[in-house]
C-alpha cells in the first residue's frame, strides 16, 4: 500500500537548516521528524528528531545547525552526515540517526513511510499554536 502524504514544498527546506514536522508511529506517539537538505538525489532526507547519545532534539524549533552537509548536535557537537544519518564522531560515534522515508514529486515532499503518519507542522506540541490560528486539531 503506498499512502503518501504532501508535507511540504521541497523550497520550504531550508539549505542551512532544517524542516520540522510531527508524525505518529504505529504505537501512536507523536514523534519529530526534520527534513535536511542533501547533496544526493532527492535532495532532502528525512530523521527522527532526536540524536542518538541523549535525548537531544536535533531541531529544537528554530531549525537543526548545519554545516558542510553535517547536522550538528546541539549538547555534545557530535555532527551526523545529513545524507545518511551517519556519526562518526564525538558522543554519537558510530550511531545512525533513524530515517523516515520521504519521496519528492512535483515539487512536494511526501511521507511514505508506512510506520509513520503525518500529523502535523512543527514540533509535537505545536499543533494548536500556529501563527495563523487555522488549525483543526483540539485537545
Ligand atoms: S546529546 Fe547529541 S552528542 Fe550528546
Amino acid at each position: 500500500m503506498s499512502d503518501a502524504t504532501a508535507i511540504v514544498d521541497r523550497s520550504e527546506v531550508p539549505a542551512g537548516g532544517s524542516y520540522r514536522f510531527t508524525a505518529e508511529d504505529a504505537f501512536g506517539n507523536e514523534t519529530e521528524v526534520i527534513l535536511v537538505p542533501c547533496e544526493d538525489d532527492p535532495g532532502v532526507r528525512a530523521w527522527v528528531n532526536n540524536c542518538t547519545h541523549e535525548d537531544q532534539r536535533l531541531d529544537a524549533g528554530r531549525g537543526a545547525a548545519i554545516r558542510d552537509g553535517e547536522i550538528i548536535c546541539p549538547r555534545h557537537g557530535s555532527m551526523f552526515d545529513a545524507c545518511s544519518g551517519e556519526c562518526d564522531n564525538g558522543e554519537a560515534s558510530g550511531t545512525t540517526l533513524p530515517s523516515v522515508d520521504i519521496a519528492v514529486e512535483d515539487g512536494s515532499v511526501l511521507l511514505i513511510d508506512e510506520h509513520y503518519e503525518y500529523r502535523h507542522d512543527g514540533g509535537v506540541n505545536d499543533g494548536d499554536d500556529g501563527p495563523g490560528s487555522t488549525s483543526h486539531i483540539s485537545f
